[in-house]
C-alpha cells in the first residue's frame, strides 16, 4: 500500500511539480488521466482489501492525523471557532475529545449506536463542552438538515468507516453530505471502498457524481487499509446517480453489491 501511494504520489509530484503543504495549494483532477489513474487504482487495492472488515468505535484525532495526514492538518487548522466539523457514523465519539479547548471548532456527532460509552457519559460530554452536539440512536439519513446547520457552515465532513461504509442508502446519504456541505468545505472518506463487491462501488457513484471534484493528495503515513477520498464542490448543480442495491450481507461492515443507475437524485 505504502508502495502504491509513493507511485502514485510520484507520478502527481511529476506532473504538477508541486509540493502539497497547503489545502488551498492542492488542485483537483476531474477528468485528468493522472486522476483516472488513482481512481483505478484505488479500485484495484479495494478489491484485493475486501477481505479485512476493520472495526472499532474509538478513533480520535490521532487516528484522523495519520490516516489523513497533511490534508487533515491543514483543513482543520483553518478552522474557526464558528465553524462546524461533522461526523457522520462517529462510534463512541473519540473524535470530540481532540476539539475541546475554547478555540475549537464546533463538533457534532452522529451515532446510531454507542459500544463503550453510555448515553449519561454523553450528556455529561456534552454539557461540559458546549461547542460539542453529540446525536445518538438516529440515523443520519433521517436527520433533518436544519438542525446539523443550526451551529453554523459545516466545514468539514469525516467519514471514517461512518454511514457511507453502513448505509444501504449511498446515494442519499452523499447527497445529503454535499448539501450540508459549505461551498469551501471538505468531505473526508475512509473506509466504505473496502464494503462493495463487484464493479460497481462508492469510487463509481463518486465519478458519476455532478457537482463536485476529488482532491488527489498522498496520505502521509496509512494506518488503515484503503485509501483516501477527499472531495469538495464546484460550484455546479448537484446530481447523485440513483443506485439498486442488489445485495447486502451480514458483515461489520456489511458488504453491498450495488448496479448505478443512469437516473440521479
Ligand atoms: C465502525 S463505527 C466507526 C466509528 C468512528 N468513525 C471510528 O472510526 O471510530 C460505525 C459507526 O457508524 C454508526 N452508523 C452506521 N450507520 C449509521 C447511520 N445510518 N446513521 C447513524 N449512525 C450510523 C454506528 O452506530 C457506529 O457508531
Amino acid at each position: 500500500m505504502g508502495m502504491l501511494f509513493s507511485v502514485l504520489y510520484s507520478i502527481h509530484s511529476a506532473a504538477r511539480n508541486v509540493t502539497c503543504s497547503k489545502v488551498h495549494e492542492l488542485e483537483s483532477f476531474q477528468n485528468a488521466s493522472i486522476f483516472e489513474n488513482y481512481l483505478n487504482e484505488i479500485i484495484r487495492t479495494s478489491a484485493r482489501n475486501v477481505q479485512q472488515r476493520p472495526f472499532t468505535t474509538s478513533r480520535g484525532k490521532e487516528d484522523m492525523e495519520l490516516q489523513f495526514g497533511q490534508f487533515w492538518k491543514d483543513a482543520v487548522n483553518d478552522l474557526k471557532s464558528t465553524d462546524v466539523i461533522l461526523e457522520p457514523g462517529a462510534g463512541d465519539f473519540q473524535l470530540a475529545l481532540g476539539f475541546q479547548s475554547p478555540q475549537s471548532p464546533q463538533y457534532i456527532g452522529i451515532s446510531f449506536e454507542l459500544i463503550r460509552r453510555t448515553p449519561e457519559d454523553v450528556t455529561e460530554m456534552a454539557k461540559r463542552n458546549p461547542q460539542q452536539e453529540f446525536i445518538v440512536g438516529h440515523f443520519f439519513e433521517k436527520i433533518p438538515k436544519k438542525r446539523l446547520l443550526s451551529r453554523g457552515p459545516i466545514k468539514l465532513i469525516v467519514d471514517f468507516f461512518g454511514v457511507l461504509s453502513y448505509t444501504a442508502r449511498p446515494s442519499q446519504v452523499l447527497r445529503k453530505y454535499l448539501e450540508i456541505l459549505d461551498d469551501s468545505g471538505y468531505i473526508m472518506i475512509q473506509g466504505p471502498l473496502l464494503s462493495y463487491q463487484g464493479k460497481d462501488g462508492l469510487v463509481e457513484i463518486l465519478k458519476r457524481t455532478e457537482g463536485i471534484e476529488f482532491i488527489v493528495s498522498p496520505s502521509d503515513s496509512l494506518i488503515n487499509t484503503s485509501p483516501n477520498i477527499f472531495i469538495r464542490k464546484n460550484g455546479r448543480p448537484l446530481r447523485v446517480p440513483r443506485v439498486k442495491i442488489l445485495d447486502v450481507d451480514q458483515g461489520i461492515p456489511p458488504q453491498r453489491k450495488i448496479e448505478i443507475l443512469n437516473s440521479f437524485i
